[in-house]
């Protein structure tokens, strides 16, 4: 083995990594399913059936009616299951993809709490291999994935493509910001505890850049709403350096006041009482934003 790919070989060897730990580091950690679904037989002729929530595991049951569920094929041929919980009149609809290590049964109540507490529509769904869906997670499964939710939304649901916000959290802003990068119809995006690219949350080293996945910050570059970074500075899984390497690589016509949050790490941004409050209201703020400058 000679050239590029001995150099290579020899940088990875000494910088301790194998494919496997990068693997292993990077991609997808699908819980247990946290929920079943249950197929609604009024609906069973329709093209789209839809599904009930039949329960969820340590979930507050009571909140199952607050989403329809679809079963949306994908371009290689998964199934993924999309929540659709609706806000009468909303201006907008957040498509929520969700981080490597949950399901939409235990993201579940913030999806509720955000369309009651922003008035929007929230579509969720889960990845390839993930809770109800069918297939193995993989990096290109999630732009497969991304990308049938987003058609289902704007064809099926009827969702204007200019009422859309992607909203990526941690592994997620992966195939929010692919498709960002490509859909200009859409009208905003939130990148939440993201990351630059897979490697760079492993290594500063560029050498192994044939190992990388979800290149954000190359693709961030070609985005064209006004789009909101959030990043807490105490994330010790995903250096703050991130969002603000994302932030700074934004097109300055999309570079809206970003939301440093103090003393929060990767998963608890929003979620503890003192910061929710905070928290909500710069989402408040940015909706307010996109409305005023459309
Ligand atoms: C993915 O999930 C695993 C398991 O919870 C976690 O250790 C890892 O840090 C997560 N990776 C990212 C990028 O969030
Ligand atoms: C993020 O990276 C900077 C620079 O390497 C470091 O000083 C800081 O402690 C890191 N933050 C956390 C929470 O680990």
């Amino acid at each position: 083995m000679g050239g590029v790919a001995g150099t290579l070989f020899v940088l990875w060897v000494r910088s301790g990594f194998s494919a496997a730990t990068v693997a292993a580091a990077l991609t997808f950690y699908p819980p247990l399913p946290t929920y079943t679904l249950e197929k609604d037989p009024n609906t069973a002729k329709h093209d789209y059936p839809q599904y009930n929530v039949k329960h969820f595991i340590a979930e507050n049951t009571k909140l199952a009616g607050a989403a329809r569920v679809y079963m949306v094929p994908t371009r290689v041929g998964n199934e993924v299951p999309c929540f659709v919980f609706r806000y009468p009149e909303a201006e907008f609809t957040i498509v929520f993809s969700h981080g490597n290590a949950t399901d939409c049964g235990a993201m579940f109540s913030r999806y509720v709490s955000l369309s009651r507490e922003l008035s929007v529509n929230v579509v969720a769904y889960d990845y390839s291999g993930y809770g109800g869906a069918t297939g193995r997670p993989t990096e290109a499964n999630t732009y497969c994935d991304i990308e049938a939710i987003f058609e289902f939304a704007t064809k099926h649901l009827g969702y204007a493509a200019d009422s859309i916000i992607l909203y990526g959290q941690s592994v997620g802003s992966g195939p929010s910001v692919y498709l960002a990068a490509k859909e200009h119809r859409i009208r905003g995006l939130i990148v939440h505890s993201g990351l630059l690219s897979g490697i760079r949350v492993l290594t500063s080293s560029r050498a192994l850049g044939c190992l990388d996945i979800f290149p954000n910050i190359d693709r961030i570059k070609r985005v064209s709403c006004p789009s909101l970074i959030i990043h807490g500075d105490k994330d010790v899984e995903i250096n703050i350096s991130h969002g603000k390497g994302l932030y700074e690589a934004l097109p300055e016509n999309c570079k809206v006041q970003p939301y440093w949050v103090p003393n929060r790490g990767h998963n608890d941004i929003g979620e503890s009482h003192e910061c929710r409050a905070e928290y909500m209201a710069r989402l408040r703020e940015y909706l307010l934003y996109l409305h005023d400058h459309s």
